[in-house]
């Protein structure tokens, strides 16, 4: 592969300290990508002689996001659903199993294309690494299949058969989390990096997620939490006692939750797309990058209680209603979602680091915030390759 400069970048995000403040930014840069990684990074000045060269005109570059929470392997949607709550139904994780039901009843070839569309639908707003989670299958073969599906597409793959008890269950919670943790773990295991439960009134309580969870540690799978969305509960200190990687959505959280996620490493995982279409209150992110926390920012695209792909949308409600200025928001899109993902390799443009990256058809990363809902993403690279 030859090395490819691009030049006339009025604003290159790094998130590399060394470059200075919290996103590393270099103005006037350059940058070279050689093999499909970032091979330079510097002043437009300083940049060496290349196969190839393309000049930006004065666009900004950022890294592209990491969104470390989707639900994408589905079918059908419930977009009547969503009607019904912005006239003041109040959102239910009851609606999952209707979800659960479509997504049985479809082929692999439809629930593939659409993972497809979604993960294209990503790439065209600037995403190049996305987790993806099971969930709506809930039957040892239907866990597998999503599983086995979500790994056509990334590397970041999660078990997540802890999702709700399924109707044929609703009178033996005990024996679905027997075979969440028996033969769903077994048929899932090979095709996932993570497991995940949803701790919450009406899913699963402290005890059944620490099962669950441990289990999957056992087999060799890496924790992560829905935690706290609903309601204050004990989703966040069951992700610290277990060393989660994430404690995701963090809606309701009380000062101890706040203190425990301080002391623990456990990125709190924040998902303003989820507020926006459930009509609820927005976490405080201040409350937690005051703390020291680490904040990931994701979409939880999925077909209930958020329906969008779109991580700059995600940062734009961040800025907005979140108390993030627009330079954390960005940071929590990639760095933060890296962390989220222990994936110390992505969420940076460093010398040695993949090239995917973000080009954006404005001047800086700001505008992602001051533009919100303006599709400003003109390319998207994935190891140095357009997609
Ligand atoms: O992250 N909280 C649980 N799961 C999803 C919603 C799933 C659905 O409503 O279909 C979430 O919000
Ligand atoms: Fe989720």
């Amino acid at each position: 592969m030859t090395s490819l400069l691009l030049t006339g970048i009025s604003s290159l995000v790094t998130n590399d300290p060394a470059h200075g403040g919290l996103l590393g930014e270099l103005h006037d840069a350059a940058l070279v990508i050689d093999g499909g990684k970032i091979a330079w990074v510097g002043q437009r000045r300083n940049a060496p002689a290349t196969d190839a060269a393309t000049d930006l005109g004065g666009r900004a570059v950022i890294p592209g996001f990491v969104d470390s929470h989707s639900h994408l392997v589905f079918a059908g949607d419930r977009a009547e659903e969503f009607a019904a709550r912005m006239t003041g139904t109040p959102y239910s994780a009851g609606g999952i199993r209707t979800t659960v039901a479509a997504t049985r009843a479809a082929s692999d070839e439809h629930l593939t294309a659409n993972v497809s569309r979604l993960v294209a639908e990503m790439r065209r707003q600037g995403t190049t690494t996305v987790e993806i989670k099971s969930g709506y299958g809930l039957t040892v073969t239907d866990e597998a299949r999503a599983l086995q599906i979500a790994s056509q597409f990334t590397d970041e793959t999660t078990y997540l058969g802890a999702h709700v008890v399924p109707a044929e269950y609703a009178d033996d919670p005990a024996g679905y989390v027997d075979l969440v943790t028996g033969p769903m773990l077994d048929a899932a295991a090979k095709h996932s990096k993570w497991i995940d439960v949803f701790v919450e009134r009406g899913a699963f309580d402290a005890d059944q997620g620490r099962a669950i969870l441990q289990a999957g540690i056992a087999r060799g799978l890496q924790p992560r939490v829905h935690a706290n969305q609903l309601g204050e509960g004990p989703g966040v200190q069951l992700a610290v006692e277990l060393g989660a990687a994430s404690a995701d959505h963090c809606t309701h959280l009380a000062d101890a939750d706040i203190d425990a996620l301080a002391s623990s490493g456990v990125v709190a995982g924040l998902l303003p797309a989820i507020e926006f279409s459930t009509r609820s209150p927005y976490p405080n992110a201040r409350r937690l990058l005051d703390a020291g926390v680490t904040v990931a920012l994701a979409t939880d695209c999925n077909p209930g209680s958020g329906y969008s792909s779109s991580m700059p949308f995600c940062i734009a409600l961040a800025v907005r209603e979140m108390h993030m200025t627009p330079a954390e928001a960005l940071w929590s899109a990639t760095a933060g979602g890296a962390t989220s993902l222990r994936r110390p390799d992505l969420g940076h443009l460093t010398p040695g680091a993949p090239a995917d990256l973000a080009i954006l058809d404005a001047p800086s990363y700001l505008h992602l915030a001051y533009r919100p809902a303006v599709p400003l993403i003109t390319r998207t690279l994935v190891a140095g390759r357009d997609t």
